[in-house]
């Protein structure tokens, strides 16, 4: 063939392919410290990591024409697997739920389940300022006043849940907790936060996206015996989200949403029907590669990926700690660090890091920049080399302006949030 139907040439569209791969840097994944994907790897703790990993790509592949509609039977059966299992191990007792296309959907969900249980148009929802963009950005689509409260200063990970009780209205009809915030790493106070709701009759949604695939193996495990009850132990959580596209391996986009019960997973139907998420046809490519994560991994494997993340995780906040001017912001109980400083303008560190390869995330608070990764198994035998050059970088930066101009934090918006 000469040409494509468009007049695109066969070799223009290989060309063209390597090169929008290229600049998705989609093959340095060893220097990636913060993605979502099939990030398992072959290790010394993970041999069968790459075989694993193989697999899920080969499966989502298998059943990528698939949709949930009239050829979605084999991706039904393996989303009411994922939902038992995880549901189970999250402490449901009638685990019910859906997979999504990531956090943000499985909050929106969450929330629009809230609504119709609420039985009420408008209203507010309550939540530390901590919490995930999606969730302005839900309070925003279905008509809610977003209430963000503050953390104490100098403790920003960790808000005090005689505050969440003071900020809820006679209007307010969900309170939205976090496990694993966004970018400290740390948990809410859920078991508070759970009476809190209850005393007022509302829905308490806990955002796991980032926690949900990686606490419940640390816990059982015995890793961290400090993890306090976040779960569906705690009497008021009504929904959990946990991602499999971040820590539970899986190939994006893989999201997923557990309710309590039957009941709250028939009120999400009655408002998104017929599966109760937002989005109509969903691909079975995406869900069938989370079913062989989760199916190949189940708990003695993900407790070993979460083992090893957390080891990279410590070997950060270890090096870290041993470079003057920065640290990691305290708090985090799970493969998150976020690296700030009290006395140093990092905004040229995280420039130079950037020139140097390494792909992170960075967030305006504390301000003016703070580097956020996420270590996972494919980063193994990377973070001597980040640290290196994060002690060379640091060793140029300037001292903290004593006002951060908008218009410099701008730049800082590039980086993430
Ligand atoms: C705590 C938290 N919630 C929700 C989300 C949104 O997830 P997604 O980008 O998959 O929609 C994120 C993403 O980083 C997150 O960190």
């Amino acid at each position: 063939m000469d040409k494509f139907p468009s007049g695109v040439e066969p070799e223009a569209f290989a060309r063209e392919l390597d090169r929008l791969e290229l600049v998705s840097r989609l093959a340095e994944t060893s220097r990636n410290l913060f993605d979502e994907g099939p990030h398992l790897i072959s290790t010394a703790e993970l041999p069968w990591g790459d075989t694993v990993r193989e697999l899920a790509i080969e499966v989502t592949r298998r059943f990528i024409h698939g949709e949930t509609w009239i050829t979605g039977g084999g991706a039904r059966e393996m989303e009411a697997e994922i939902v038992q299992w995880m549901g189970g191990l999250l402490g449901a007792p009638e685990p019910a739920g859906f997979l999504t296309s990531g956090g943000s959907e499985s909050n929106m969900c969450a929330i629009l389940t809230a609504k119709r249980r609420a039985g009420r148009r408008g209203g507010s929802v309550v939540f530390p300022d901590n919490g995930h963009y999606s969730l302005y950005k839900l309070c925003h689509m279905f008509d809610l006043d977003p209430i963000a409260v503050p953390a104490p200063a100098g403790q920003l990970h960790l808000v005090d849940p005689e505050a969440i009780e003071a900020a809820i209205r006679p209007d307010t009809i969900a309170i939205i907790a976090t496990a694993g915030t966004w970018a400290y790493g740390s948990i809410d106070p859920i078991e508070a936060m759970g009476e809190i709701a209850l005393r007022h009759g509302l829905y308490l949604h806990v955002d796991g996206a980032f926690g949900g695939y990686i606490l419940p193996f640390l816990e059982r495990s015995g890793y961290d015996r400090n993890i306090a009850p976040w779960d569906f132990r705690v009497p008021g959580v009504c929904s959990i989200s946990a991602d499999l596209h971040k820590n539970g391996m899986a190939p994006p986009p893989a999201g997923s949403l557990y309710f309590r019960d039957a009941s709250l997973l028939a009120l999400a139907k009655e408002i998104c029907p017929p599966n109760g998420t937002m989005t109509g046809t969903r691909g079975t490519g995406p869900i069938a590669g989370a079913w062989t994560m989760v199916k190949l991994l189940g708990e003695a494997g993900y407790t070993a990926v979460s083992l090893k993340s957390m080891a990279m995780r410590d070997e950060i906040v270890r090096g870290v700690g041993e470079i003057d001017g920065v640290d990691v912001y305290p708090g985090s109980q799970i493969n998150m660090s976020l690296i700030y400083s009290d006395t140093l303008d990092l905004r040229p560190v995280a420039e130079e890091l950037r020139g140097r390869g390494w792909m992170f995330a960075a967030r305006a608070i504390p301000a003016p920049v703070g580097v956020v990764v996420v270590p996972m198994p494919h980063n193994d035998g990377q973070i001597p080399a980040f640290l290196d050059d994060l002690r060379e970088a640091v060793k140029s930066a300037p001292a903290l302006p004593d006002s951060t101009a908008e218009a410099d934090l701008e730049k800082v918006s590039s980086y993430g949030f």
